[in-house]
């Protein structure tokens, strides 16, 4: 099994980066290829702990080398952040990260009309981590993105800047803002430009070969289905594709070369940002999951949203991405618990309705339908071994499966790499 893709199944923050960590030990390369530094991966192992926003979270095992490849948008501050902490820390990072020069850049205006729109939508927002990441997309789309191949020649760059800011500042002034100097943003770029030269590289070729030549591939997939921006909880979504087809458009990895797709469930459900939430708890239960997950976003801080365990929507994520199988996450949280609930389906004026069948004001009014399961009551954490889980853990475990129609491949139980049992 050479490619294995792993998709965030609900609104980000699954654990994706944990499962990355621990299958990258049994693979050639990990490859991010959608979405930007609006991710944050945490990660636990012999090193620390590191909340990763683009270096692929396979650069924590010597024997894997990780990709950017063209579909992410890079922020070069962060990037550069990202580099030295990871070289303080002793990585060795030499021929062991590829940067694709395709991928577009973030820049200082995409930030701050990030901020402005949000602002502007006042109670409409959509909660974004403010990196910058629609206004770098629809830039892309529209045709006035700039890319590293843009700063690599000097009189390209600076005519492209020129462009943008002719128009970019005329809406920034609007909007209340100070103009962006050009001469600033050059002086900037050029010098983050100076560090992360030894990385750059066409990337394609690089996973074309790997793939021929029977590597083992690890696609790292960031956000959650549910803030996919087609099929997402639109626009309460983000601005990259996240399902399955984005690693064909965003790493040039072909359909058909993809072996396994892993989706990443957590045991219950979280959301940070606006949007519907059909599940959400705003009682004692609700406070209980996020104090005992720690549930706060691992970049920008922000308390999520936490309910019970949707499987309405996981079973939409397991069919619109063909999940070959499941990792759950986080089942030790769900230790402290008498009774569990599981959202089986949705109700809207008395007749059963789909996720897919409406949109975000439709999602606003579904009455979740509950299955309540007794709870287990006792530690989890540290158990190896599918048959030594609690009965009662189980039997949630199984009753998801029969659910969304996917098999539990791996049950993550803590934090740290190798808390994690393989079905
Ligand atoms: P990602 O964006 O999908 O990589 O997830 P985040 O890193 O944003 O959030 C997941 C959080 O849950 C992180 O703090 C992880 O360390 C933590 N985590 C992941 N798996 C487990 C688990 O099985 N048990 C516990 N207790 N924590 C976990
Ligand atoms: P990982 O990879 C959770 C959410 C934001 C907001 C919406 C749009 O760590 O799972 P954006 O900044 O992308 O324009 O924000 O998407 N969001 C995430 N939520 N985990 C993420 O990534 C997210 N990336 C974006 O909170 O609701
Ligand atoms: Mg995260």
């Amino acid at each position: 099994m050479a490619v294995t893709l792993v998709i965030g199944s609900q609104w980000g923050d699954e654990g994706k980066g944990k499962i990355i960590d621990y299958l990258s030990e049994k693979s050639d390369f990990t490859v991010r290829f959608h979405g930007g530094n609006n991710a944050g991966h945490t990660i636990l192992n012999d090193y620390g702990k590191f909340a990763m926003h683009l270096i692929p979270c396979g650069i924590f095992n010597d024997r894997t080398e990780t990709i950017i490849s063209n579909g992410v948008i890079i922020d070069l501050e962060v990037l550069v952040a990202e580099i030295e902490t990871l070289k303080r820390t002793k990585i060795n990072l030499k021929d062991r990260l590829f940067i694709s020069t395709r991928c577009h850049l973030i820049m200082p205006y995409h930030k701050l009309l990030d901020k402005l729109l949000e602002e502007a939508k006042g109670k409409a927002k959509t909660g974004t981590t403010g990196r910058g990441i629609g206004p770098t997309y629809a830039d892309k789309v529209s045709y006035n993105g700039i890319r590293i191949l843009d700063l690599l020649d000097k009189k390209i760059f600076a005519e492209k800047l020129e462009v943008q800011l002719r128009v970019k500042n005329k809406i920034l002034i609007a909007l209340g803002e100070n103009p962006l100097s050009q001469k600033e943003i050059e002086k900037k770029y050029f010098s983050y430009l100076k560090l992360i030269k030894p990385y750059l590289r066409e990337t394609y070729s690089l996973i074309q070969k790997a793939i021929k030549d029977n590597k083992k591939i690890l696609l790292e997939g960031a956000q959650g289905v549910f803030l996919d921006n087609d099929w997402g909880t639109y626009p309460y979504v983000s601005a990259s594709t996240v399902i399955a087809g984005g690693a064909n458009a965003g790493a040039g990895v072909p359909p058909k070369k993809i072996d396994k797709i892993i989706g990443v469930v957590k045991a219950y459900t979280t959301r940070v940002g606006e949007g519907p939430f059909p599940t959400e708890l705003f009682n004692e239960d609700g406070e209980k999951l996020r104090a005992i997950g720690g549930e706060f976003g691992a970049t920008t801080g922000r308390p999520r949203r936490c309910g019970w365990f949707d499987a309405e929507l996981v079973k939409f994520a397991a069919e619109i991405n063909g999940f070959t199988g499941i990792a759950i996450t986080k089942l030790d949280i769900l230790d402290h618990f008498k009774e569990i609930k599981i959202c089986t389906h949705y109700l809207l004026n008395g007749k059963r309705v789909n996720y897919y069948d409406g949109d975000s004001y439709f999602l606003k009014k579904v009455r979740p339908v509950y299955k309540t399961i007794k709870g287990w009551n006792k530690k989890t954490v540290g158990i190896k071994k599918y048959e030594n889980l609690p009965k009662e853990a189980k039997d949630y475990l199984k009753e998801i499966e029969k659910l969304i129609n996917t098999k539990i491949v791996y049950i993550s139980n803590g934090q740290k790499r190798n808390e994690i049992i393989k079905v």
